[in-house]
């Protein structure tokens, strides 16, 4: 009779953007899989996975796509789950913590497209393979972990706070209409997805700081509560900072969470060359 195993629960209080590595499993093996199913029970949905590895502590090994088959009938729906059930492999690595599209942490390539991987529902087609691989153009410290030393630098230049001369001791009033402006924007979990899907962060990435990050940027210069929007403004005027989005879209379209950061970059680089503020925010223009 085949085993069924429950999913293994995340631990509680898990530090956010933590290295995950697989435990011990109870998964059932192949042979169990293909065992015949007892009555009122559902067959084996076997789907393979191919999994990007890569391990620094052996360099000369190449990287390499590791197959991996997974029971969907004994699996939750999101490719997560499915990473989570390869417990098979106590070796794979990969990030995740809060498992709902908040923490940012599972981000990777999925069959082609750069997205969180606890949002991404499990392509139920088994004739074909699913492909998995680290968020691209980026170093990769192992397996499906990506190196984000850069993109976290890049966010703490842009200084992603409110910027106040004489600050209030009590907090400071905003109307209605310039709280929406922020809307499409404070929700951003700076996943990654989108920067890593724009080719000119790719070919550039040392100096364009790419869409997540302007995006940020955006969100304090259109802060009518900041005091700090030519100096910010100011940091921005230079070739390669902003100037290097050519409105690709490749951003808007890939990001797991629908916001747009193509349209808050063409929003700042109005701003910038008119002087003036927007009237609306990005999520008020179709
Ligand atoms: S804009 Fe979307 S894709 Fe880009 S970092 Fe934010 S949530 Fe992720
Ligand atoms: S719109 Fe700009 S930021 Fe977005 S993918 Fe294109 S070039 Fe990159
Ligand atoms: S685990 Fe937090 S966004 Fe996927």
């Amino acid at each position: 009779m085949m085993r069924t195993t429950a999913l293994r629960a995340l631990p509680r209080g898990t530090v956010a953007r933590q290295l995950s590595t697989s435990a011990a499993s109870q998964f059932a093996q192949p042979s169990e899989s293909t065992a015949t199913p007892a009555a009122g029970t559902k067959p084996p949905q076997i789907k393979e996975f191919k999994i990007y590895r890569w391990n620094p502590d052996t360099p000369s090994e190449k990287p390499k796509l590791q197959s991996y088959k997974v029971d969907l009938n004994q699996c939750g729906p999101m490719m997560l789950d499915a990473l989570i059930k390869n417990e098979m492999d106590p070796t794979l690595t990969f990030r995740r913590s809060c498992r709902e599209g908040i923490c940012g942490s599972c981000a990777m390539n999925i069959d082609g497209v750069n997205t969180l991987a606890c949002l991404c529902r499990i392509d139920k087609d088994t004739s074909k393979p699913g492909k998995v691989y680290p968020l691209p153009h980026m170093y990769v410290v192992k397996d499906l972990v990506p190196d984000l030393t850069l993109f976290y630098k890049q966010y703490k230049s842009i200084q992603p706070w409110l910027k106040h001369d004489n600050p209030p001791k009590t907090e400071i009033l905003q109307s209605q209409h310039d709280r929406k402006k922020l809307d499409g924007m404070y929700e951003c979990i700076l996943c990654a997805c989108c920067s890593t899907s724009c080719p000119s962060y790719w070919w550039n990435q040392d100096q364009y700081l790419g869409p997540a990050v302007l995006m940020q940027a955006y969100r304090w210069i259109a802060d009518s509560r900041d005091q700090a929007t030519e100096e910010r403004k100011e940091k921005l005027q230079n070739n390669m900072s902003l100037y290097r989005c050519h409105t690709i879209l490749n951003c808007t379209r890939t990001c797991p969470k629908g916001l747009r950061p193509g349209s808050a970059i063409a929003f700042m680089k109005l701003e910038m060359a008119t002087g003036k503020k927007a009237s609306h925010g990005i999520t008020e223009v179709a």
